[in-house]
C-alpha cells in the first residue's frame, strides 16, 4: 500500500488525521477482499475449499465491521449519517437523504463544522459518550 493513503503531505497532517486515512484505506482493502471471496465462493467446486473461503470472507466482515465502526465513533456526522440508514428496513436511498438533512440541520452532528477543532469531531454528537 505504502503512504498512497495520504492526498496531503503526511508530515503537515495532524496524527488523528492520519490514523483516519489509515482505517480508511484499510475499510477500503476490507472491502476489495470480501468482493474477491464473493467471486471466488461462486466459482469454487471443492467443499473444502469452498469452506475455507467461506471461513476468511467471514474473517473479511469482521475487519471491514471494525474499521467502519472505528471511523463512525470518530466522525459524529458521519456516524449520524450511517444511524439512519444502517439496519433501516425500506428505501435504502429515502433514508439515505433523510439521514443526510436529519445531520446537517441545525444542531445534527454535521452542523456548525464538528471539524474546526482538529478533533475529527470526537465527542461532537449530541449525547453520545464513548
Ligand atoms: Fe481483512
Amino acid at each position: 500500500m505504502g503512504f498512497d493513503q495520504y492526498h496531503e503531505p503526511p508530515e503537515e497532517l495532524p496524527a488523528a488525521t492520519r490514523t483516519f486515512a489509515r482505517l480508511c484505506a484499510s475499510l477500503t482493502e476490507e472491502a476489495e477482499a470480501i468482493g474477491w471471496y464473493e467471486q471466488r465462493i461462486a466459482l469454487e467446486k471443492d467443499p473444502e475449499a469452498l469452506a475455507i473461503m467461506r471461513d476468511a470472507q467471514g474473517e473479511e466482515f469482521k475487519h471491514f465491521a471494525m474499521d467502519l465502526e472505528f471511523l463512525l465513533r470518530r466522525t459524529p456526522p458521519w456516524r449520524e449519517v450511517a444511524r439512519g440508514i444502517l439496519f433501516q428496513a425500506g428505501d435504502i436511498v429515502e433514508h439515505g437523504e433523510e439521514a443526510e438533512a436529519e445531520a446537517f440541520e441545525e444542531g445534527g452532528a454535521g452542523a456548525g463544522g464538528s471539524y474546526d477543532d482538529g478533533s475529527l469531531g470526537i465527542g461532537g454528537l449530541r449525547g453520545e459518550t464513548r
